[in-house]
C-alpha cells in the first residue's frame, strides 16, 4: 500500500495536554483537513498602496460593490452573495488593486456542514486568489486582515479546511497562525 507523508494531528489528552501524533493515511484516500485557531489579538498586516481591503458583512455592501463583487464571480454569482449576506452570519473579504478582485474569502459564523464547532467560532473559506496574481501573499494578508476585523468584534476562535494536497493553502493557514490540523474529515 502506498503511504503519502504522515499527516500530523494536534489534540488534547486525557490530562487535558496538547499533543501531536503521526497518521499514515494510504496516499490514495483523499481527506480534509481541518485547522483551528484560537487568537484574541490582531496582527499588523500591512498593504501596498493600491490595495483595498473590504469585509462585505450585507447585501447593501454587495450592491455598493456590485461591479467588482460580479468580476469575481459573475453577475449571477454577484446576487447570489448579497442573497447569502442577509443571515447577517457570513461575511465576504475581498483585496482589490484598481477595482480588480485579487483574492477573496468567505467566513461564516457559528455553522459548519461537516464538523462541530463552537456557537462563536468562524468557518473561514472557501479562499481564492487570481491565479495571475498567486504566491504574492494575498491570501495570507486577506486572511489575517479578515481575522483581525473578527477578533476586534470579540469572536476569537477560527476554523479552515483545506484537502491534504494543497499545499499553498496550508502555508497560507500557517503564515496566519494556524497550528498543524485538529480533524480530519472525509467528503
Ligand atoms: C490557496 C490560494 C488561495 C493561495 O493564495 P495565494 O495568494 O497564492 O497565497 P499566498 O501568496 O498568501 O501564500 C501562498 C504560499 O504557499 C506557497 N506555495 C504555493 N504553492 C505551493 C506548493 N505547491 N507547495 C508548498 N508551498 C506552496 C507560496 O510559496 C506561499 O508561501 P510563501 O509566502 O512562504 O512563499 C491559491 O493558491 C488559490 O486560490 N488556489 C485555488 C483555490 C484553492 O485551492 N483554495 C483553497 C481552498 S481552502
Amino acid at each position: 500500500m502506498d503511504f503519502g507523508p504522515s499527516t500530523p494531528l494536534s489534540y488534547f489528552n486525557a490530562n487535558g495536554k496538547s499533543m501531536i501524533v503521526s497518521l499514515n493515511i494510504p496516499d490514495h484516500i483523499s481527506f480534509q483537513m481541518v485547522y483551528r485557531l484560537e487568537s484574541k489579538d490582531p496582527s499588523e498586516t500591512q498593504l501596498d498602496p493600491e490595495s483595498n481591503f473590504t469585509l462585505l458583512t450585507s447585501p447593501i455592501h454587495v450592491a455598493r460593490n456590485f461591479r467588482t463583487v460580479a468580476s469575481y464571480c459573475g453577475t449571477a454569482g454577484a446576487i447570489k452573495a448579497a442573497a447569502k449576506l442577509l443571515s447577517g452570519r457570513r461575511s465576504l473579504y475581498l483585496i482589490t488593486r484598481y477595482n480588480r478582485v485579487e483574492t477573496a474569502g468567505w467566513c461564516y459564523t457559528g455553522q459548519c456542514k461537516h464538523y462541530k464547532i463552537e456557537p462563536n467560532a468562524v468557518v473561514v473559506g472557501p479562499i481564492w486568489t487570481s491565479p495571475k496574481s498567486r504566491g504574492k501573499g494575498f491570501a495570507s494578508k486577506a486572511l489575517q486582515l479578515a481575522l483581525n476585523e473578527y477578533k476586534r468584534k470579540g469572536q476569537y476562535l477560527f476554523y479552515i479546511d483545506t484537502e491534504k494536497k494543497n499545499h499553498a493553502a496550508q502555508r497560507v493557514f500557517e503564515k496566519c497562525g494556524f497550528g498543524p490540523p485538529v480533524a480530519l474529515y472525509f467528503k
